[in-house]
């Protein structure tokens, strides 16, 4: 159990906020800068702890890449798709989804064996929709319930290429199927029922991959060389969200979150609260390789709204900071749709219900989200991250709303995301309302 937080204060944000980098794209950063031919350097890196275990990860197969935090810079000497090396020991990844699931993709078409583990939360999370067709492409993997929960270990080298139509719309199975897909012989081909973001294929494109897109498939062939990246890194739109969610269901408050990330992928949030009735206006400057802006967005009492399954998966992550939002709007919201949730750094739907109804919100749980009755308030109460970033900081936000003190417990979970949330959060909160 790590530290606890508790807030007893109603307010209201107000202020300027420049979101941390994106997480997804730092991953992906590194791992491009890593596999390609040249320097590559990144300002704005996102230096949580989720993207130091990839950049630790890669350092440890024999990439020299060096981060320097006062300039939030990372610059990498790329040792080619061909040049990583079998690393001493295991890969220890922490809390993090998308290292491991990317890392699965690249390690798949290495000469060399390896394993990879994380956390009690990673090594609980399914991991078979990423083996289970990186074995199709004839990667060797081996871990518990075939391969489904970490301590992975992965023997890969001579790759085919796949049609992979997948069930779910993730953007971290169908990135791992496609920078396997880099080593692979003939044309990989990934399919998802919705687009989730589409970091991955913009940044192949940047690099020079042999990508494509052809009738609705993401289509990648083995690639010779991938050129350098230079650039800096938008800031992260779901370390955003829970200033841009909390500002708008908190009349009074205005708040303008400057260069973050506007790919409309993973902008979802903006539309559903526009649809309960908030004030929001965005402002983009094209930036390559991801659109940036600002946003600003003003509080008023929101209505509630419904989300389901075609929404989820631009705002799959700002789900918990939107079950916040409806528990305190006007009326009732539903979310369907959303059983991924279940399966994240923990159950969310879970977390955030039983959350939510501790401090006084009206929440009913079903199998693939939840109904929600708002309230005008929140009262105080003591609660539990459940060891999950997201879970922690939404029930931060909801502390402006609440009548007494709401005490979150074991919040270290959130340094894998967002580690300068207090202090950030500090500065955007005023007095009472
Ligand atoms: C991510 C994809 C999403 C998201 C996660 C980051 C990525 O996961 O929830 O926080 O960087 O590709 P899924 O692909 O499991 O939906």
């Amino acid at each position: 159990m790590t530290r606890t937080l508790s807030f007893n204060q109603r307010g209201v944000l107000a202020g300027d906020f420049s979101p941390p980098g994106d997480k997804s794209i730092s991953h992906r950063a590194v791992m491009l800068g890593a596999l390609a031919e040249g320097q590559s350097e990144f300002t704005h890196f996102l230096d949580a702890e989720d993207c130091l275990h990839t950049l630790g990860a890669f350092q440890a197969m024999g990439v020299q890449a060096v981060y320097t935090p006062d300039q939030k810079r990372v610059r990498i000497r790329g040792a080619g798709l061909q040049g990583l090396q079998k690393p001493a020991r295991e890969l220890y990844l922490g809390n993090s989804g998308t290292s491991m699931r990317l890392l699965l993709g690249i390690l798949a078409g290495q000469r060399f064996d390896c394993t990879l583990t994380g956390d009690d939360s990673l090594t609980s999370r399914p991991m078979k929709r990423v083996t289970g067709p990186l074995k199709q492409m004839g990667a060797q993997i081996k871990g518990k319930d075939g391969a489904n929960f970490a301590p992975l270990s992965m023997h890969g080298g001579k790759l085919k290429g796949i049609d992979f139509e997948n069930h779910l719309a993730s953007a971290q199975v169908k990135s791992a199927i496609l920078l396997a897909g880099l080593y692979a012989d003939g044309v990989t081909r990934v399919r998802e029922p919705r687009a989730s973001r589409d970091h991955t294929e913009k940044m192949f494109e940047a690099a020079g991959a042999d990508f494509f897109k052809e009738n609705g498939w993401l289509c990648v062939r083995k690639t010779a060389r991938l050129n350098p990246l230079s650039f800096k890194i938008p800031g992260d739109f779901s370390a955003a969200a829970f200033f841009i969610a909390g500002a708008a269901m908190l009349p009074g408050s205005k708040v303008r979150i400057n260069h973050v990330g506007l790919n409309p992928l993973r902008t979802g949030l903006l539309g559903v609260l526009e649809r309960m009735g908030a004030t929001i206006r965005v402002e983009t400057e094209t930036a390559l390789p991801e659109p940036v802006g600002t946003i600003l967005v003003e509080g008023k009492r929101l209505s509630g709204t419904r989300i389901t399954g075609a929404e989820i998966p631009s705002l799959i992550d700002e789900l918990p900071i939107l079950m916040t939002v409806m528990a305190l709007s006007e009326g009732e919201s539903l979310i369907s749709g959303a059983e991924e949730l279940r399966v994240k750094e923990t159950d969310r739907i879970l977390s955030m219900v039983t959350n939510l109804n501790a401090a006084g919100g009206e929440l009913k749980e079903l199998p693939d989200g939840c109904m929600i009755r708002g309230v005008a308030r929140f009262h105080g109460a003591e609660v539990q991250s459940f060891g999950d970033h997201r879970t922690a900081m939404s029930m931060a936000l909801a502390s402006l709303a609440a009548d007494g003190e709401i005490v979150i417990h074991d919040t270290d979970c959130i340094a894998t995301s967002f580690p300068g949330f207090q202090g950030a959060f500090e500065s955007l909160r005023r007095g009472a309302f």
